[in-house]
């Protein structure tokens, strides 16, 4: 067991969370003009309530997207199973040999070098090309897909113009229109086909329907697992003791994966709007206001985890909701676990010596819901 680690993310603000779940737990936040729910219990409540805290139009001002995770019930429900099959435990764990082929190519690259940054050479290529098989898409266009997704979700501090988010947007339609309309014709063993051949109330997927389809599996698929795996080489850089036993003991790597998905959830917060008036703990919350759930605070709530400040990768239970909670848990939830776990029981392995190049600073993702840096420089021995 050991402290968190406060040097990488000492941006992190745990004691505000503290003292919002001690004083004011739901809390009104009138630049927001919506509520931010801070401890366990409430999150849970708000998530297990979809009837009454939609996941749609949740942003004001923003046009809607038809994506599952931006849907309620019924039509999210019909949407989700079209894909649900794919993505269960038993399923993904199918994918061992293909995770660990590309593990072990992008190792290869960088052992002769000695170094490299865990960021750009590793945490990002590996779950682009995953998700990339399987969609469909080639793998050798990763680049366009991270281009896009930067500047679709700006997390990365991106500094596009809204005029390159426009042309980025429409060269994302253009190439996954093009995709889809070869998968029409000829169709395949993948996603792409899976949703093109879908019907949902007797009706097959409009275009908008399945680009936002791919949009969302294609960027919800690896944006937030290259920072869990980034998140991952922090942990490591900082608890030494932790890398040690995780080499004698591969099979502790599943309870460090899940201590550093609560500690560092690169997802840290859901956003809802209230169906109806209602109150929740001692407030009264309007019909259409906005209730961000910060699964990062509720992820250190004393009440549900003790001592919840120490990084302890045997915390059991350990119920974070990195992954959210409900009808929209994270699909990906076991793709992204078994990523991080064979990539990072392969790096451990394979590598020895891993030093944080002290000359260049560790740069944190520059955004409220996501916990991530953007780049860490490292060396080692083979
Ligand atoms: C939904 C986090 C990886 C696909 C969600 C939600 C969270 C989340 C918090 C629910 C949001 C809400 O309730 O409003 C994460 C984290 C990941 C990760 C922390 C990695 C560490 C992935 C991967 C995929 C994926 C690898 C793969 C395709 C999805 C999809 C949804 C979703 C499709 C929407 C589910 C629905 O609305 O029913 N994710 N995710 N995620 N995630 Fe992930």
């Amino acid at each position: 067991m050991s402290e968190i680690p406060y040097k990488a993310f000492a941006h992190i603000p745990l004691a505000m969370f503290r003292q919002m779940r001690q004083n004011d737990p739901v809390h009104f936040e009138p630049r927001m003009r919506g509520w931010a729910v801070f401890r366990y219990a409430d999150a849970m409540y708000v998530l297990s309530h979809p009837q009454l805290f939609s996941s749609e139009a949740i942003l004001p001002g923003q046009p809607h997207l038809p994506s599952i995770l931006g849907m309620d019930e019924p039509r999210h429900r019909k949407l989700r199973n079209i894909v649900s099959q794919v993505f269960t435990p038993r399923m993904i764990e199918q994918l061992t040999p293909q995770i660990t082929a590309v593990v072990q190519q992008l190792l290869d690259k960088v052992i002769p070098r000695g170094r490299m940054d865990v960021i750009q050479d590793f945490a990002y290529p590996l779950p682009i090309i995953i998700i990339a098989g399987l969609l469909g898409v080639p793998a050798e266009d990763q680049a366009i897909f991270r281009s896009w997704s930067d500047s679709l979700t700006a997390a990365n501090g991106s500094n596009d113009t809204p005029e390159t988010r426009v042309s980025n947007a429409q060269s994302f339609q253009a190439y996954f229109l093009q995709k889809l309309a070869e998968r029409r014709s000829q169709p395949q063993q993948d996603l792409m086909s899976r949703l093109l051949s879908a019907e949902v109330d007797g009706e097959k997927l409009s275009d908008e329907e399945l680009l936002e389809f791919c949009r969302l599996l294609l960027i919800a698929g690896y944006e937030t697992t290259a920072n869990l795996l980034g998140n991952a080489f922090v942990c490591f850089d900082q608890y030494p003791e932790v890398v040690e036993e995780l080499r004698q003991h591969p099979e502790f790597m599943p309870g460090a994966v899940e201590e550093i998905l609560r500690c560092f959830p690169s997802v840290a917060g859901d956003n809802r709007v209230a169906l109806e008036d209602l109150m929740l703990g001692d407030k009264q919350i309007q019909k259409h206001q906005t209730v961000s759930v910060m699964a990062i605070s509720a992820n250190y709530d004393e009440e549900q985890f003790p001592e919840p400040e120490r990084f302890d990768i045997h915390r059991d239970p350990n119920r974070h909701i990195t992954f959210g909670y409900g009808i929209h848990f994270c699909l990906g939830a076991p793709l992204a676990r078994l990523e991080a776990k064979i990539a990072l029981n392969i790096v451990l392995q394979r590598i020895q010596n891993i030093q944080r190049d002290p000359t260049r600073p560790v740069e944190p993702v520059q955004s409220p819901f996501i916990v991530g840096v953007r780049s860490f420089p490292i060396t080692f021995t083979a």
